[in-house]
This record gives structure tokens, C-alpha cells and sequence, in this order.
């Protein structure tokens, strides 16, 4: 049976009625805002290419951790740019590190609000790579051990959620009893468990100063034309203890974010990326889209897709426009 005993119009009359048939919610809660914190005192330095988001300085990521909380957002993930970078990413794991410093003065001023890490080595390596290299290779089981140490070394410094995005194999698990070991068996993980070697973090690498000094990622993160490895992908991080999982990028890998949604029982996160947000901005700039109403069709794409958690550099835009 079909028209004229079904139209579909009669549900979308008025914003009352469209509210209540509404599938799909987005909200503060929903939110996950990542920050890059560089050394130095009073910086707060734009990134270019990514219009609104900034390299700041430990009081100054303080401050804007204070506004995120207070907008509703319950997380942020942090980035570090170290002032020294070595072969061995010492910065990664040193108890003085950037991260480890930002961490501490959060949750001393917004001990609510849940500071997530990202643990990886290619902020810290002199080369840009995500692990220790040898031969022009890089090496997958002697990184486990650094990201494990770095991993460590944030939740002394009072991190409440580590989030490894290296895509080194293993690294989990080698996260997860490391962890456990020191006393941290209640820090959870979000892994990045299906990340794919993507263009669309170019201007993260502006931001995190983290562009690799030869070659590309493409033998560590996943190729863009793969599907079902995804789920061999994410169900491994489960076997090793992953708490959350995480899909990256987001906007071309919606079909990724429902298929592990549909797959798994566990909470997932979608990485809503650098050059995702950077084409809203710049189409906007010009007047091409409304910026506002693009980024919250975007979010709640997201959501529709299966996400239960978004990080996203709109995140403060976003809650604002949610606390209208
Ligand atoms: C670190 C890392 C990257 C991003 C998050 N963590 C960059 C990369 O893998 O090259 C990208 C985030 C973004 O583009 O917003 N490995």
C-alpha cells in the first residue's frame, strides 16, 4: 500500500512533530575536544590551516580546558609538541613531558573533566614516524615498548583515558599489561582501532608538527580501500583489552563507523579530523556553506552512523550552538 494512504510528508508538518520522531540525538555529552599544548609560557599561536584551533601553552590550555567543561563538553584529548624531538621520542615518556606537564594543571583546576592522551611517537620522533626506526623500516615490536612507558608515564601524571592511534601491531595489549602492572588497572583504553593512512590529516601535521621527514604511513595505518579488515582490525584491540574503539577518519569511513557499531558491543569513537573541519572552514570562508548548519549535519551524521563518542575540533562551536 502506498500513496495516497502513505505520506510520509504528514510526519515532517512542524518542528514539534519532526522533534518527536527525530532517530538520531546529538549532544554535549557526545563530544570529545582535541588540544595541542606546546611549551613555552603566554602562547596561544593559531594553526593556519585550521582556523579557530591553536598551539597553546599550559596556562593557556588550562584556561580553554575551564570553557570546555563549563560548555557541557566532558573530555578532551591531548597533543603534545615537544621541545625536543630525538630517535627515541624521549619527550614521549619523560616525567617533564609537555603532555605529562598539561595534564597535571587540568586536573588540578577541572578534576571532572576526563583528559584523554594520545599515545604516540610521531610528535616526539626527530623523524615524524609513529615507532622506532631501522633500516628505513619501521619497527613494530620495539615501539610497543616506548608506547607502553608512554602510556605509563600519562597516567602517573593523572591522565584518565590513554588513546593509542600508532597502529602498531600489539600495542594494546602490550598498553593494557603494562598498565595493570603499575597499579593503572583502572585507566581505561580507547584504541585507534581501525585508522587509515589518510590525507585528510594534513593539517594536523601543521598543528602537532608531526609531518613524517621521509616516506608516508602507509606501512603501519590502514589502506582507505579496505572494508572488512577494519573488523579483523578492531576485533583484535578488543582481544587485547581496547575499552572503546575508535574509527579515523570519520566523514569517509561512515560505512566503517556502522559496520564496527553493528560488529561489537563496546562504545565507539569516530574521529571527526583535521581536514574534515579545515574544508568546512575554508568553504565557509568563502561563503559557500553555512559553516554552523554544516557541522551540525556533520556531528549528526556521526551519530546516525553508529558513533557514540565524536572528536571534534567544532567540539566548542558545537556545544554552543547545543546550549542555545
Ligand atoms: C598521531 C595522530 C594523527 C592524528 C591523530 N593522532 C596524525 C597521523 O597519524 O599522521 C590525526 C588527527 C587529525 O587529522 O585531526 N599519530
Amino acid at each position: 500500500m502506498a500513496f495516497p494512504i502513505h505520506r510520509p510528508r504528514r510526519l515532517r508538518a512542524n518542528d514539534t512533530l519532526r522533534r518527536m520522531v527525530r532517530e538520531t540525538g546529538l549532544s554535549t555529552n557526545d563530544l570529545i575536544y582535541p588540544l595541542f599544548v606546546i611549551f613555552g609560557k603566554g602562547v596561544k599561536k593559531e594553526i593556519s590551516s585550521m582556523p579557530g584551533c591553536y598551539q597553546m601553552s599550559v596556562e593557556n590550555i588550562v584556561k580553554e580546558a575551564e570553557k570546555a567543561y563549563k560548555l557541557g563538553i566532558p573530555a578532551i584529548i591531548l597533543f603534545g609538541i615537544p621541545e625536543h624531538k630525538d630517535a627515541k621520542a624521549s619527550q614521549a615518556y619523560s616525567p617533564k613531558g609537555i603532555v605529562q606537564q598539561a595534564i597535571k594543571a587540568i586536573k588540578n583546576k577541572v578534576p571532572e573533566l576526563m583528559v584523554i592522551t594520545d599515545v604516540c611517537l610521531c610528535e616526539y620522533t626527530d623523524h615524524g614516524h609513529c615507532g622506532i626506526i631501522k633500516k628505513g623500516k619501521v619497527l613494530n615490536d620495539p615501539t610497543l615498548e616506548l608506547l607502553a612507558k608512554e602510556a605509563v608515564s600519562h597516567a602517573k601524571a593523572g591522565a584518565d583515558i590513554v588513546a593509542p592511534s600508532d597502529m602498531m601491531d600489539g600495542r594494546v595489549s602490550a598498553i593494557r599489561t603494562a598498565l595493570d602492572s603499575s597499579g593503572f588497572e583502572e585507566i581505561p583504553i580507547i584504541s585507534y582501532a581501525a585508522k587509515y593512512s589518510s590525507a585528510f590529516y594534513g593539517p594536523f601535521r601543521e598543528a602537532a608538527e608531526s609531518t613524517p621527514s621521509f616516506g608516508d604511513r602507509k606501512s603501519y595505518q590502514m589502506d582507505p580501500a579496505n572494508r572488512r579488515e577494519a573488523l579483523k582490525e578492531t576485533s583484535l584491540d578488543i582481544d587485547e583489552g581496547a575499552d572503546i574503539v575508535m574509527v579515523k577518519p570519520a566523514l569517509s569511513y561512515m560505512d566503517i563507523i556502522s559496520d564496527v557499531k553493528e560488529s561489537f558491543d563496546l562504545p565507539v569513537a569516530a574521529y571527526n579530523v583535521s581536514g574534515e573541519y579545515s574544508m568546512v572552514k575554508a568553504a565557509a570562508k568563502l561563503g559557500w556553506i553555512d559553516e554552523t548548519k554544516v557541522m551540525m549535519e556533520i556531528l549528526t551524521s556521526l551519530k546516525r552512523a553508529g558513533a557514540d563518542m565524536i572528536l571534534t575540533y567544532h567540539a566548542m562551536d558545537a556545544a554552543k550552538e547545543l546550549n542555545k
